[in-house]
């Protein structure tokens, strides 16, 4: 079992307890709705709260603010004989977090002082941008204890931009306003010298009694709070015991804003607790007293929890596993609702992804998109077409995805660059689409063209985003690089470099697209010239792209620097090789079955890492190599430069998987299962990180593609339920290592809007090649068909009740 020492799970929707996590550095938690409310907590509360770039609630926070900066929320309590304690950061002798869907509390004990703090945190489920916290304070010692209670919630108020860049200038804006239940702050504009605004947000921290008491007054600004000379960790205000102010005086304005909000000096009995609320919330029209009013309560905030946890198992609900791995069927959850995190987060705002200012990238977009075509397609029909809409004339596209659907922005940065991947994975995507529902009109839909007011078709879009690249050719005979293509790091080989390994991807691509219009007989000449051209690259591909090494290994090429040079193979005395290089022409079918074992054969000599069980990117160039890109500037073992990429290795299995190699794609998805959860290393919380370092920490959690490709093979692969032109096709690649707990594995998803649970039973527990599917039925009634027609699975299950499909698996005497 894999080492983890960090969290346990409690029960099967994901909810898990860590011991100790504050012993982690790094480690975050996300809290968020689809109002747009984001925010991050740690183990101590730091992380910050925003809706966007220019929003800031709490300030920016990334990963290594973690380390020095108490900036962030807090909680005080002054015990009359005893001294004050940071109920989040003093010195405790136990403290526990305990998280699940989508909410975190964090506990935290200390003898000294004779208490217990729970602290509750969730953005709720509702339109509300509010995030909520509820503070619990237990006497956990023989004698009463007499507390004054004081929260310190920094109100940053304004744009991360602003962070040093104008830093006080900004703060003269504030105008703050001090509330019967706390602080509110509403600048008058938004600091920007290519163009002042007049601000229309408001930041407010609120808080009350679990009876709703007000609290006694507040401490507006972080000057008066702390006192000169002081810090965050020791607050004049509360070790002097100060009296609060009740109303905002001309003299707090244009200051640094803090929420501290003193509350009724209590007297609490051994053994007993008392609760506070605070809400802390971004507002533009709604008055921030009406937000408060409908949290400002035990039993609205219990309401309010409910709801929320309800609201993301309901939306997790539509993967669920019984493989016999409890862990495995929990920790999955975690991963299968990382696109929805995606979708809210973009690629910018949790403590990692200290980069961008929000929004999503394109291949983003569409990978996030699998997921919620496998368990929801009528939802994203309109999405689909629309997305389209990001697609310009000349076949390339807009980079990066605003919040509004429709909304594309040319690049990031004003840094114009073109992926020669883009193109792609829009069609991968769409053919999911219709594969799984049937519904092939799609693809004449008309659509916009970005920077542009002409329409046309979807076909016609998806026709000029592979004419792209073909006009784009290398004098190797392969696709230009450009810009790059799915590695971000390849960036600086624009004019000469090539890779062959997308050049593969879009053969792929080819095939199917050709596949798909014979299918729903469209024009002959255009079927043909699609199948001429990817016969004629594979071929090339075959012919000039395969290396051999000194050492007697095979496998692809992938790229071509800038000055023209082939990327891989032997150099000098060492070996270069791409994992991107190999999993294309593997998933697009140009590499043979032969090949594909010589090229597993090559990945576990020369990407494979022995101690921590996974595959690298790539292996040490030993270079810095300027002519291909800034990923070799990073460190060896780091991001896009030979880390574990979990994208490209979720990939890799797929593309296994698809081509027949089940026990290598296997091997695969279940070491990247093994580094998560081996948290001596990984030191996250539950759930699929973008890459794991050389020291095997997951880095970057929770926002990456890799998360829906993992749903999608697992779903489409491994449980190999998929569509065929909306038909039902049920075509495991189970291994017999996944049946050793049990004869039986089960997996409830959707199809066709139906609720279903898939049974296999694997009576002699046979590995995949030597069984094949038996008898099939649907709620007690005999299919013989595979794959199932559509209509016949509509007759045979029904919208309102969950449906079995029990599948036997037989020896089979025909090799796979
Ligand atoms: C990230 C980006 C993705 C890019 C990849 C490699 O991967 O989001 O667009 O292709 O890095 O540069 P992800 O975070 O999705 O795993």
């Amino acid at each position: 079992m894999p080492n983890n020492n960090l969290w346990r799970f409690l029960d099967d929707n994901g909810t898990f307890v860590a011991k100790n996590p504050h012993s982690i550095s790094r480690l975050y938690f996300p809290l968020a709705n689809e109002k747009g409310m984001l925010s991050s907590i740690t183990p101590s509360l730091q992380g910050d709260i925003k809706l966007d770039q220019h929003s800031f609630l709490l300030p920016p926070a990334c990963t290594e603010d973690f380390r020095s900066s108490r900036y962030s929320r807090d909680f005080w309590v002054y015990i009359k004989n005893k001294g004050v304690w940071s109920l989040a950061s003093g010195e405790a002798d136990r403290s526990i977090v305990e998280a699940g869907m989508l909410w975190h509390k964090t506990i935290r004990t200390s003898h000294r002082y004779g208490i217990k703090a729970e602290f509750l945190s969730f953005v709720p489920a509702s339109d509300h941008t509010v995030e909520l916290m509820t503070i619990e304070l237990t006497n956990i010692s023989r004698k009463t204890l007499n507390i004054t209670p004081t929260s310190a919630i920094p109100i940053y108020g304004r744009s991360a931009d602003r962070l040093r860049d104008h830093r006080h200038v900004s703060s003269l804006l504030n105008r703050i306003e001090i509330d019967r239940y706390g602080v509110v702050l509403t600048p008058t504009m938004c600091f920007d010298e290519r163009g002042h605004n007049i601000n229309d947000r408001t930041y407010f921290v609120l808080g009350c009694e679990s009876n709703g008491k007000a609290p006694t007054g507040s401490f507006p600004t972080i000057y008066e709070f702390l006192g000169e000379g002081r810090n965050l960790e020791m607050p004049e205000a509360v070790l002097t015991n100060a009296p609060p102010k009740r109303k905002a005086e001309p003299c707090m304005q244009g200051k640094e804003t803090i929420g501290a909000l003193r509350f009724n000096t209590i007297s609490l009995a051994p053994g007993r607790s008392k609760l506070f609320i605070i809400a802390m919330g971004i507002t533009h029209k709604e008055k921030p007293g009406d937000i408060f009013n409908k949290f400002n309560s035990s039993n609205k905030i219990k309401k309010a929890l409910s709801d929320t946890k309800r609201f993301w198992i309901e939306k997790n609900d539509s993967l669920s596993l019984s493989t016999g791995d409890k862990t495995f069927d929990r920790w999955i959850k975690w991963v299968a609702i990382q696109p929805a995190l995606r979708r809210i987060f973009g690629c910018s705002f949790l403590p990692d992804f200290d980069y961008g200012r929000g929004g999503r990238g394109w291949r983003d977009l569409w990978q996030d998109c699998l997921t919620l075509i496998l368990t929801d397609p009528a939802s994203t029909r309109e999405n689909l077409v629309n997305n389209f809409g990001g697609v310009r004339l000349d076949g390339s596209n807009a980079t990066i995805i605003g919040k509004k659907m429709g909304e594309f922005i040319s690049d990031r940065n004003n840094i114009s660059r073109t992926w020669m991947d883009h193109g792609l994975w829009p069609f991968k995507t769409l053919d999911l689409y219709i594969n799984q529902t049937g519904n092939a009109d799609i693809l004449f839909k008309k659509a916009l063209f970005f920077e542009s007011k002409k329409r046309d078709t979807v076909l016609d879009h998806i026709l000029r985003q592979h004419k792209r690249p073909l006009s784009k050719m290398g004098k190797h005979g392969n696709f230009l690089l450009e810009g790059g293509d799915w590695n971000d790091g390849l960036d600086m080989a624009t004019e000469k470099g090539e890779s062959v390994a997308f050049t593969a991807a879009y053969v792929g691509n080819f095939i199917d697209i050709a596949n798909l219009l014979e299918k729903i007989k469209y024009r002959k000449d255009a079927i043909k010239d699609l199948r001429r051209k990817a016969q004629r690259i594979s071929k090339h591909i075959q012919k000039k792209e395969w290396i051999k090494t000194k050492s007697g290994h095979g496998f692809f090429n992938g790229y071509y620097d800038n000055l023209g040079r082939r990327v891989e193979g032997d150099r000098k005395n060492r070996v270069r090789m791409t994992l991107t290089g190999q999993v294309f022409p593997i998933m697009s079918g140009i590499a043979t079955k032969k090949q594909i074992k010589e090229i597993y054969r090559s990945a576990k000599k020369y990407l494979w890492d022995p101690k921590l069980r996974g595959f690298r990117l790539n292996t040490n160039f030993g270079e810095i190599y300027p002519d291909l890109g800034r990923a070799f500037g990073f460190a060896y073992g780091e991001k896009e430069n030979g880390s574990f990429f979990s994208h490209m290795n979720v990939m890799f299995a797929y593309a296994l998987y698809k081509r027949g190699f089940a026990a290598e794609g296997f091997e695969i998805l279940d070491s990247i299962y093994r580094m998560c959860v081996n948290t001596k290393s990984s030191k996250i919380y539950p759930g699929l990180p973008e890459y794991f370092n050389s020291d095997g920490r997951g880095m970057y959690h929770y926002l990456t593609g890799s998360a829906s490709w993992f749903v999608l093979t697992m779903l489409t692969q491994v449980f190999g339920i998929r569509g065929e032109m909306g038909d039902l096709l049920l075509d495991p690649k189970l291994v017999k290592e996944q049946f050793t707990a049990s004869r039986k594995i089960s997996i409830t998803t959707y199809f066709a809007e139906r609720k279903i649970t898939v049974n296999y039973f694997n009576g002699s527990k046979l590995d995949y090649g030597k069984y094949k599917v038996g008898k099939v039925k649907i709620n007690g009634k005999s299919v013989t068909s595979m794959p199932i027609d559509r209509k016949l699975f509509l007759k045979l299950t029904s919208k309102s009740s969950a449906n079995t499909i029990d599948v036997t698996l037989h020896f089979n005497n025909v090799k796979v």
